[in-house]
């Protein structure tokens, strides 16, 4: 039976959260069924800023065991990080030089990480979306659920694949490999959680490297923490709509109100249908309530795996070397084309 192919991947770069949740690993729990995917901890992007050797090796099993917690079956599907598999960076830098300059010159993440002091940041993170670009077409995989940030890195894969197939045009038809030899893959993004923002600034996506705690949940907060941010999370002093309408021009009331609707799985309309017109203490209490009930279980999971690294790092080796079955395929043939 034949089931479209996803990728999707998580970077190691500690305090997975909320937005990485709701945007991204609950979304990928629910395509199980209907694809075929390879989930990846993308620890060569992580390396783009610096990450203490240690720390990276320990927040390497941190979002595998995330992913596990989640729902996610690596029996089923592919689990791995990325660095064991070495077609990612041999692809990224055909990639390179594919990719024009012009291009990623237009990049918003680039510009975000970098800051003012452009000249200090790594190569790496300059190239970034031509590493992205390998990962997912390494695997020809054509679905790729991210969050809205990733939009414009999507967008730069599509251009990528696109080049590919009409620079390499002749020599891809010469190899017998049909006319276009990568898909232009489509983001899956969307959904009330497509980008979750800030607890304390709602013109903020919720962000790891967030300096305030209280900005974000984290996926190993325990209840009484999750509670308290959430109860601390900053809102504005009108009850709630009740219809979402009423949410326009209210990015704090709008965002919890996407969660709770992500968490619970209804549209936001039924989350305003419900607690529309009430105070937000009451509505802040109902979506305590479900935030633990839905993450208290996951973090303690991922507890329980960590404490585990030979099981994890045996999953992550077992994903691997299924992944580089199919990356060696898609590279043996990028050779030919490419005239190497
Ligand atoms: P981060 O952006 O937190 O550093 P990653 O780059 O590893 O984390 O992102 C992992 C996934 O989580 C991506 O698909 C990204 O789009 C998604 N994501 C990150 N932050 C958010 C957010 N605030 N809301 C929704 N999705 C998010
Ligand atoms: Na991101």
């Amino acid at each position: 039976e034949f089931k479209p192919l996803v990728f999707s991947g998580v970077q190691p770069t500690g305090n997975l959260h909320l937005g990485n949740y709701l945007g991204a690993i609950q979304r990928f729990v629910a395509l199980q069924d209907s694809h075929d995917c390879l989930y990846c901890v993308v620890d060569m992007h992580a390396i783009t800023v610096w990450q203490d050797p240690a720390d990276l090796k320990r927040q390497i099993r941190e979002v595998t065991a995330a992913f596990i917690a989640s729902g996610i079956d690596p029996t089923k599907h592919i689990v791995f990080n990325q660095s064991q598999v070495s077609g990612h960076a041999e692809l990224a830098w055909v990639f390179n030089c594919v990719a024009r300059l012009g291009w990623l010159n237009r990049m918003t993440q680039f510009k975000e990480k970098a800051g003012k002091d452009r000249e200090n940041a790594s190569v790496g993170l300059y190239a970034y979306p031509s590493l992205m670009a390998a990962d997912i077409l390494l695997y020809r995989a054509t679905h790729v659920p991210v969050g809205e940030d990733q939009k414009q890195h999507l967008e730069l894969t599509r251009d990528i694949a696109q080049k590919f197939n009409n620079d390499f045009g002749p020599s891809i038809a010469a190899n017998g490999l049909g006319e276009a030899f990568f898909p232009l893959p489509e983001p899956l993004i969307g959904g009330p959680a497509a980008r979750v923002m800030s607890l304390r600034d709602g013109a903020k996506k919720m962000s790891k490297s967030d300096p305030s705690d209280l900005s974000r949940i984290n996926l190993t907060d325990d209840a009484d923490l999750i509670a308290s941010k959430i109860r601390k999370a900053k809102t504005d002093p009108e009850p709630l709509p009740s219809e979402a309408e009423g949410l326009k021009g209210r990015p704090e009331a709008e965002n919890l109100v996407g969660i709770y609707a992500a968490l619970g799985a209804v549209p936001k309309e039924e989350v305003l249908t419900q607690f529309g017109g009430g105070q937000f203490s009451t509505f802040k209490a109902a979506l305590v309530d479900l935030a633990v009930a839905k993450l208290g279980p996951i973090g303690a999971e991922m507890q329980r795996l960590v404490a585990e690294p030979d099981h994890i790092d045996a999953i992550l080796r077992d994903g691997a070397a299924r992944a580089r079955v199919l990356a060696d395929a898609t590279m043996a043939n990028v050779r030919d084309i490419v005239g190497f």
